[in-house]
């Protein structure tokens, strides 16, 4: 069996004056107040993804090893946005090899101190080179292109776009950590700045400096959860070779194959911390994982937004604010989600914690597609009454 013992983050944003290491170090710092014994840690996960472009450094696994002071192997791990769930699927890997009994997974970014175009640039070498790189088609125009075909069928309207917004940031507004503690209406949200059409400000995710840390290991501690499946997957990278278009075919693989491994349906899960780096994202996700059909996107997202709660029945989704309210530091984001989802099943979650959540769901992606990272995780009472 493999547990989290210790998981949590660095307030994400602009972290003006810290570097991406001393985000790695705070992260690290939080769960050693949670109780990780760095005695104990037998090999480093790092997760990142544009360390070489923004902050002129790579081996981030062996020089974060060195200044935690640990002696073990260690390595980082790149797949664009899914660079730090894959670095929890390593670490899962590595100690299911039965090799390594505790494992330290970090995911960090630094990437506020470049203006927006050149973030925009280096973000857009997670496309493919040939096609996306060269035309510099950027993430935002890459979901424009869901968004508009989404709207065009008929399966998404704006109303449910902004209401998927004004969701992340009413839970963004309950998370000290998180970027954005503003709530948005209607009104705000239709006047801001068009990004790519139909994607406005409040449809993207931020740029965002931050780092997550999490305590794996085979033996459960005093505040654990559990694995209950994991998988990594490969898809299209890109709008173009996806002849659907009606949303990430490795989603729905890795999804059917983990529900199946877990022994669980779709409608047993109590949170969900998906991947909506744009709004439409969000939509594209829940209908991927199974959560809900296209058909019940309006009414759910009315429903959410009105109650601030999901329907009966339907699962909380992203209560740390997602990477649209909470952040995107793109490293740290398949790390943090996890430690989002450890931090409401060990009942450590403060003004947002969920009642009662027994079974999480993580959902990271890498390049629109191209990585898909899924992890099912459950509350862990010594083994009673699971
Ligand atoms: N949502 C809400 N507010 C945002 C925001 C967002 N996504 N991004 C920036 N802001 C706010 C800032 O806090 C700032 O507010 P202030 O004036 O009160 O300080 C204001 O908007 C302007 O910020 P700025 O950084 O100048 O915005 P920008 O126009 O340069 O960048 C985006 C905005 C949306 C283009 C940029 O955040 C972006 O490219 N996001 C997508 C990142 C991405 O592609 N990630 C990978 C996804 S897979």
């Amino acid at each position: 069996m493999i547990f989290i013992r210790a998981g949590n983050y660095t307030k994400f944003g602009e972290r003006y004056g810290q570097d991406l290491f001393d985000l790695a170090e705070e992260a690290v710092d939080k769960i050693k107040d949670q109780g990780l014994d760095l005695g104990k840690i037998q090999a480093l996960v790092v997760g990142n993804m544009l360390a070489q472009q923004l902050s002129h450094q790579s081996q981030l696994g062996a020089i974060l090893a060195y200044r935690l002071g640990l002696k073990v192997p260690a390595i980082r791990t790149e797949a664009a946005c899914a660079s730090g769930g894959t670095a929890v699927w390593t670490a899962i890997k590595l100690i299911q090899s039965g090799q390594f009994s505790d494992i330290l997974v970090i995911g960090a970014e630094k990437m506020t101190d470049y203006p927006t175009k050149v973030i925009t640039r280096a973000l857009s070498t997670a496309g493919y080179n040939y096609s996306d790189v060269a035309f510099q088609i950027s993430f935002p125009a890459t979901y424009a292109i869901y968004a508009n075909y989404w709207l065009d069928q008929g399966w998404i309207d704006k109303k449910t776009l902004f209401h998927i917004a004004a969701k992340n940031h009413y839970y963004a507004s309950l998370n000290p950590q998180a970027q954005f503690q503003n709530q948005i209406n209607y009104q705000i949200y239709r006047q801001a700045n068009l990004v790519a059409y139909p994607l406005n400000l409040f449809d993207c995710s931020p740029i965002s400096d931050g780092a997550a840390a999490l305590w794996l290991s085979n033996k459960p501690g005093p505040k654990s959860i559990r694995l209950i499946g994991a998988k990594l997957a490969t898809g299209p990278n890109s709008p173009h070779f996806n002849p659907e278009l009606n949303g990430l075919p490795a989603s729905r693989k890795a999804a059917r194959k983990l529900y199946r491994q877990a022994k669980i349906k779709a409608g047993d899960i109590d949170l969900v911390e998906l991947h909506d780096c744009f709004t439409i994202a969000e939509a594209m996700a829940v209908v991927d994982l199974g959560l809900m059909e296209k058909k019940d996107l309006a009414r759910f997202y009315s429903y959410y937004w009105q109650k601030k709660k999901p329907p009966q029945g339907k699962p909380v989704i992203n209560s740390s604010g997602g990477l649209k309210a909470c952040g995107h530091p793109i490293g740290a984001t398949g790390v943090k989600q996890v430690a989002e989802i450890y931090l409401q099943l060990s009942r450590q979650a403060g003004r947002r914690q969920i009642k009662k959540a027994n079974i999480g769901l993580s959902h990271n992606v890498g390049g629109s597609g191209g990585t898909v990272f899924l992890s099912l995780w459950k509350k862990y009472q010594g083994g009673q009454n699971e």
